[in-house]
């Protein structure tokens, strides 16, 4: 089994195309929500539920996708059914808890499992996780143990110190040199995380032979952690930086780099997403499904003007999933 992955990968590698047809050309993601954020709660008393920061709706639109929310608390049956439909899946950073019951970590662990199970039967999605997505993609491979170390690295644009064998892997096996040189020697990737995943944590939930560890860094008090991570089996990736905020946030006071160096890595990750999702060919089962899920049928709110560190903010109220088309579950 393994093995035959193997050989189908590097088919992939070299074809680049499908299992099975021709790229997908109309890629649709699935973002996930999280818990209104405790800023933008006290900015927008009790108003929302959930919201998605629209620099990571953006990073997704930027690479030739839509996209699509997918709620927090959702049943089993949701998730399997809203996996169906889109074509890859973006858990974006912030700032929740993972014990919150209903919340991010819950939803991420079943869409974990369930993209397993798609993946394992042999169509190629992808999930591509960011900060406290990243933090989650190994929590959620270690059945919900908590492992991070606390760490200090907030406002700190950093290089990347790639492992030695960080090429002999699909993030960035295909990588143009001139990205790779940037990522590697320019203060490029905007960290801003108060947990770490550190090699000893990896180890200490026996994952380091599930996962490839592809770059690592140090925080302001030295300590190393892994920045940039890939699952041995799946296309599962994982970044402990903020390619989307070099793009899209504006914020000022935080070192986030936008010069034009940094806005070529950046897209590069989104580019490379966007490309994997094209690689499964999931839809709505109609058009009209497919338009009435879009993230487009909700308000964006320009929260920089209540000085949120977000430039925008797509915020949702708890009733807004009702309008979620989800008939024919099974
Ligand atoms: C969740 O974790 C946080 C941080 O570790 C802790 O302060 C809080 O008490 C925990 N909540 C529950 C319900 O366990
Ligand atoms: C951008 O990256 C290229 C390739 O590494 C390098 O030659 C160039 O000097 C960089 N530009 C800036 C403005 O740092
Ligand atoms: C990156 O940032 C560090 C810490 O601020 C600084 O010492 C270093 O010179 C910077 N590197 C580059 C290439 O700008
Ligand atoms: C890791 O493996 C050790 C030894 O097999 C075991 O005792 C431990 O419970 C495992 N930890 C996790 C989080 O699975
Ligand atoms: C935003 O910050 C500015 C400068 O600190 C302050 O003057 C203003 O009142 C703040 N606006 C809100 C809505 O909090």
């Amino acid at each position: 089994m393994n093995c035959l992955w193997r050989i189908l990968f590097a088919a992939f590698v070299f074809a680049d195309t499908t299992i099975k047809g021709e790229p997908n050309d109309r890629p649709i993601i699935g973002i996930l929500t999280q818990e209104i954020d405790y800023k933008l709660n006290e900015q927008y008393p009790d108003q929302y539920h959930s919201y998605i920061a629209a620099s990571y709706v953006k990073f997704v639109e930027g690479a030739g996708a839509r996209p699509v929310p997918i709620w927090i608390d959702g049943t089993d049956s949701y998730y399997e059914t809203i996996l169906s439909k889109v074509n890859g899946v973006l858990w974006p950073g912030g700032s929740t808890y993972f014990n919150q019951s209903k919340g991010y970590a819950d939803a991420g662990a079943v869409i974990y499992r369930i993209a397993k199970n798609i993946n394992a039967r042999g169509e190629y999605f992808p999930i591509f996780t960011i900060c406290l997505g990243f933090e989650l993609l190994t929590y959620v491979a270690a059945n919900c143990v908590e492992h991070r170390t606390t760490c200090s690295s907030h406002n700190q644009p950093l290089p990347l110190e790639f492992t030695h064998d960080f090429r002999e892997s699909n993030l960035f096996g295909n990588a143009p040199q001139d990205v790779i040189k940037i990522l590697s020697e320019e203060n490029v990737t905007a960290n801003y995380h108060r947990y770490c995943v550190t090699m000893q944590d990896l180890n200490n939930v026996n994952l380091t032979d599930e996962f490839h560890v592809l770059s690592l860094n140090h925080d302001k008090n030295d300590l190393e952690f892994i920045s940039t991570i890939e699952h041995k089996q799946f296309p599962f990736y994982g970044l402990q930086f903020h390619p989307e905020k070099n793009l899209y946030e504006w914020v000022t006071g935080k070192n986030i780099p936008h010069g034009s160096n940094a806005t070529i890595v950046s897209q590069y990750f989104a580019n490379f997403f966007v490309n994997e999702a094209r690689k499964n060919s999931h839809e709505f089962r109609t058009k009209e499904e497919e338009k009435q899920s879009l993230i487009y049928n909700y308000p964006i709110t320009y929260t920089a003007l209540q000085n949120s560190s977000f430039e925008q903010c797509y915020m949702f109220k708890k009733n807004d999933r009702n309008g979620l088309v989800i008939e024919n579950e099974v």
